[in-house]
């Protein structure tokens, strides 16, 4: 059955999942107050780099299931099923989430909501907002107790979110379970072409579905960090902690998947979702319970200045020095440079007085924006002419790719430092590299 669906907050989130609900053939009109990202939109053109998003986006302008509009009256006159897919930053000098702009959706569309319609949240919350909107709205919709929230968490991946919509691990749906109404209903509707898949649909109550998220995003951190904890080991004990994540991610109770040990998370969620985790925990009386999360930040930020200390070390002084920064994107395939580690290093470093000059095969303008003061070439190579160190800090398959021999002539010392773990260490030390890795030996 085809479904109305709005799609408020047309970011990472949202113009993705506008995008996937209008290929699953739904009516869908995605709502943003930002004029330039709804002509750009509208135009077909995606603001934000990600990999087959373009072309989808211009397939369903095309069939006309896809439309932009800023007006949040012809959403609320169009939809059966809103969603929430704005941002909830970290707020400025604090842990918690700042809520701002999901707020400022609901306030400005339940006043105008006048016959029975379903809200899915998607945006990461801390738990318990869920049931405050369901009051809110129900207050100030003229439809008023025709109103129903729900949430049903988004696990998206940058790089990977078209495949993460279509086809996900698993869908959570959190209700009311003292005012079912129809969005388990709904959903089934929507999402009837994954449920046909079996994809595992899970429903909970709101708490539960708002805590899934929570939980999922800090185990994922803490996985990143426990190998990260034991990279500064085996770095103290000269041991090597790829072959040791190997090593352990055989048992199939731990899992290789986010076992590489580096310069650890970035991006616009991890970090400040496992914050709003530890402050929303205070709020409710459990601080205790995750206390372990400000060690799993401690660990992840300490991987950055270790980054930056072998780059010293390699350097003798870096007053002085120039360093190649191969990598800004938090991650590859993404364009993403928020809390980004690679660009951090690349800051870090060139404050301590050296030359540094930085190359991403798509993150240069977000990255210029940022970090205006730093160096831009505009290929490995140019970043890398006469360096005195190259440091690898995000693993795009280009930089698995380079070729030492290649780059001998160009660079002022044959130094090159892995912040990834992701190059072949001996095809460098083979071609007269210094060769480091996190966590392993020299
Ligand atoms: C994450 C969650 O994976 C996703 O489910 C959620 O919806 C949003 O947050 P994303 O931010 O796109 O997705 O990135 P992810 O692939 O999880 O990587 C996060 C960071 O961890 C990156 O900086 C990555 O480089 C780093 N990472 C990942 C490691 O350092 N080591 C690993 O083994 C894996």
């Amino acid at each position: 059955m085809t479904c109305r669906i709005a799609v408020f907050g047309t970011g990472y989130l949202g113009a993705t999942h506008a995008a996937c609900m209008a290929e699953l053939g739904h009516e869908v009109l995605g709502v943003d107050i930002d004029e330039a990202k709804l002509a750009s939109l509208q135009a077909g053109q995606v603001p934000f780099y990600e990999p087959g998003l373009q072309k989808l986006l211009q397939k369903n302008l095309k069939s006309g299931r896809l439309r932009f509009t800023n007006s949040y009256q012809e959403a609320a006159d169009f939809a059966q099923a809103h969603f929430l897919a704005v941002g909830t930053p970290q707020r400025e000098g604090e842990f918690g989430a700042d809520l701002t702009y999901v707020d400022a959706v609901i306030e400005k569309l339940a006043p105008l909501l006048r016959q029975a319609a379903i809200i899915y949240g998607k945006s990461t919350v801390p738990v318990g907002t869920a049931a405050r909107l369901g009051q809110r709205v129900r207050k100030i919709a003229p439809a008023g107790n025709a109103i129903e929230v729900a949430w049903n968490p988004e696990f998206l991946r940058e790089g990977h979110a078209i495949q993460d919509t279509l086809h996900p691990d698993r869908l959570v749906l959190g209700v009311d379970p003292e005012r079912r109404g129809p969005a388990e209903v709904l959903a089934r509707e929507i999402y009837a072409e994954l449920l046909a898949e079996e994809i595992p649909f899970l429903v909970t109550d709101l708490a539960t579905a708002e805590l899934v998220k929570t939980a999922a995003n800090s185990f994922l951190a803490t996985k990143i960090s426990f190998i990260n904890a034991i990279a500064e080991v085996c770095e103290a004990a000269g041991a090597d902690v790829t072959e040791l994540a190997d090593a352990i991610g055989y048992d199939d109770r731990i899992g290789r998947k986010f076992l590489n040990a580096g310069i650890g998370f970035g991006g616009g969620c991890l970090p400040k979702d496992i914050r709003a985790f530890m402050a929303r925990a205070g709020e409710l009386g459990a601080d205790q319970a995750l206390t372990f999360l400000r060690e799993v930040d401690n660990i992840n930020m300490r991987r950055r200045t270790r980054m930056v200390e072998l780059a010293r070390e390699a350097c003798g002084s870096l007053l002085g020095a120039r360093v190649a920064v191969l990598g800004a994107a938090f991650k590859p395939e993404s364009d993403d440079v928020r809390d980004s580690p690679a660009l951090n290093v690349a800051g870090q470093i060139q404050l301590q007085g050296a030359a540094v000059n930085v190359y991403d095969p798509k993150a240069m303008q977000n990255s210029q924006a940022l970090f205006p003061t730093l160096n831009y070439s505009d290929s490995a190579l140019k970043a890398c002419v006469g360096a005195d160190v190259v440091l690898v800090l995000t693993e795009w398959s280009e930089f698995k790719e380079l070729d030492p021999v290649e780059l001998n002539g160009i660079v002022r010392e044959k130094r090159i430092i892995d912040g990834r773990n992701c190059l072949d260490p001996a095809k460098w030390r083979n071609a007269g590299w210094l060769y480091r890795g996190l966590g392993r030996s020299s």
